[in-house]
């Protein structure tokens, strides 16, 4: 059995993606269990999904610590005591420090075809952008923002007069295939 720990911030749509496909579930004779969805923030609509699914959630409000690396060393104590096979940033919204990149095996999903576009408001800015193609992008997590190994991408053309509503609509379809994908590839 493998146990995955999820990281979010907000909405939580890849998250209860992430639990819908993953959670009790059986791949090339592995079980794979998300044992927790951690959120930094008390008020992120993700909380009330994943409860709904009946994953356990826990909030570690970053505004508490005084400090980026006491934040992290509460989120690494916690993974620890989980005994995480996999941690998945899935619209988690911290930048994190050596503290936590050093201790944790875990991976990020990105809205773009990195290297390109790392960073917030990744989908405008590669809407906007000159290429002719957008992408999802999962990684490894290290102390470089968005910049860790790659470890698969999706792209697709950006077709003349494609609006930003149906740009970001397909990159939400290819992250709810990407991310669990990724998982179920790293852990069986
Ligand atoms: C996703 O677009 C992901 O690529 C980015 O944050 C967004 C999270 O959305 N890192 P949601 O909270 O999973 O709906």
């Amino acid at each position: 059995m493998k146990k995955i720990v999820i990281l979010f911030s907000g909405e939580g749509s890849n998250l209860e993606n992430l639990i819908e496909k993953l959670h009790n579930k059986t791949f090339n004779g592995t079980e794979i269990k998300i044992v927790a969805a951690i959120t930094n923030n008390p008020n992120a609509k993700g909380i009330k999904k994943a409860q709904n699914l009946e994953v356990n959630t826990e909030v570690i409000d970053h505004k508490k610590f005084s400090n980026r690396e006491e934040f992290d060393k509460e989120l690494v104590k916690n993974i620890d005591e989980l005994e995480a096979d996999l941690t998945i940033l899935a619209g988690f919204m911290r930048i994190l420090s050596p503290v936590f990149t050093k201790n944790v095996k875990a991976i990020n999903l990105h809205p773009s075809l990195l290297p390109l576009f790392k960073g917030a408001d990744a989908i405008k800015r590669s809407f906007e952008g000159d290429e002719k193609k957008g992408g999802v992008s999962v990684h490894y997590v290290n102390n470089e923002l968005d910049g860790g190994e790659i470890i698969s991408q999706i792209s697709f053309a950006k077709t003349p007069g494609m609006s930003y509503d149906e740009f970001s609509e397909k990159i939400k379809k290819i992250e709810y295939e990407l991310l669990p994908d990724a998982a179920i590839k790293i852990l069986t």
